[in-house]
């Protein structure tokens, strides 16, 4: 078989090691032969392809980024978009199936294209987690390593200027890369998409700490709005194309803090450093384990399904169940990490 793999929407530390273990199992075990699309959807719209022979894949397990590039286009993008398009492709270059690896956005693309009857299958991706049918996305690891590593380096700094830390995560929707990273670095504040909190609670937590005499650290997804205060979120420039800017939230809450509590306090926005860079162990091996059993899936012909981790087996699920809504963080996960808040 000639498989094409894309990668689409914001990229993930891990991709390159779906793509290398995808091209080195399916070369050596099937004898399978593979191309990249370049840029995600874009690349098959237009038949942009590269070659992926061993060689090009050599060393990838440990590089963050993609080699294939990515973008947010869509495969019904455009008047030319749409499943005709994307079979007069294939044909054309005679690619019997697509591995598309991506997040929500990519996903739900790819399941309009297996039922309108293409040979696809996906690769779940994303930073933040929060897709459903997997208990695990790589790339989720590594931000939290990072995110954790980012507030240690706060909290010193914090402690020597007695002052409150506010460090904003990724995590438009759900705010697991904030309680992860906010519960192993010992954060005093963790506010997250799910949980409505107001501002005087997180003030409240924000002075008991400084009272012991520590430095409070506080971390926000960035879709965090606190209780009361969508308007005036939204009037600070809190958006930016209708999703959150990074640096809203984490700014609007630093100056409630500091306005409300007297207490000097200042905001880290970690942006896109938490997406750039290696994987972590733990990241590598999951995309690797997911690039493996993406390729058996193809060889399976198992059309219109994506790959996932349960526990610590790799299993396959329909499009449908992926995208059966968000995984949020459920509410027994707060409560546990706010037994550590405030005092
Ligand atoms: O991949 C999801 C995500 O990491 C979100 O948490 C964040 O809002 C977004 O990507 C940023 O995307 P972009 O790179 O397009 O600004």
């Amino acid at each position: 078989m000639k498989i094409g793999l894309l990668t689409s929407g914001g990229d993930c530390p891990g991709l390159n090691a779906v793509i290398r273990a995808a091209v080195l199992h399916g070369i050596k075990t099937y004898g399978h032969e593979f191309v990249g699309f370049r840029h995600g959807w874009r690349g098959v719209l237009e038949g942009n392809i590269m070659d992926l022979p061993r060689t090009r894949v050599k060393g990838l397990a440990g590089e963050g980024g993609t080699i294939l590039g990515t973008s947010r286009t869509n495969p019904y993008d455009g008047p030319g978009g749409g499943p005709e398009r994307i079979a007069v492709m294939l044909e054309r270059h005679h690619i019997d199936a697509i591995v598309a690896i991506g997040g929500e956005g990519t996903l739900a693309g790819a399941a309009r294209l297996a039922e309108a009857g293409l040979p696809v299958v996906g690769v779940p991706k994303t930073i933040d987690n929060d897709l459903a049918a997997t208990d695990y996305t790589f790339g989720f690891d590594t931000a939290v390593a990072i995110a954790t590593d980012a507030m240690d380096r706060l909290r010193t700094t914090g402690e020597s200027h007695h002052r409150c830390m506010v460090a904003e995560v990724m995590g438009r929707h759900v705010g697991w890369i904030a309680l992860h990273s906010g519960m192993s670095a010992g954060a005093h504040a963790v506010l997250i998409p799910e949980q409505s909190v107001s501002m005087d609670q997180v003030c409240t937590w924000v002075s008991e700490v400084h009272e012991r005499g520590r430095s409070p650290l506080v971390v926000v997804a960035e879709g965090f709005i606190p209780e009361g205060h969508d308007e005036v979120l939204a009037a600070h420039g809190a958006e930016q194309n209708g999703r959150p800017r990074l640096g809203g939230v984490g700014e609007y809450i630093t100056e409630q803090i500091e306005a409300a509590t007297g207490i000097e306090t200042r905001n880290t926005t970690l942006g896109h450093i938490q997406r750039g860079g290696a994987p972590t162990g733990f990241d590598r091996v999951l995309a690797t384990r997911f690039g493996l059993a993406a390729v058996d899936l193809v060889s399976d012909k198992g059309w219109g399904q994506m790959v996932a981790i349960r526990g610590t087996d790799m299993i396959r699920v329909p499009f449908a169940e992926a995208l059966d809504g968000l995984k949020t963080v459920p509410q027994y996960r707060w409560d546990e990490a706010k037994v550590l808040f405030g005092r």
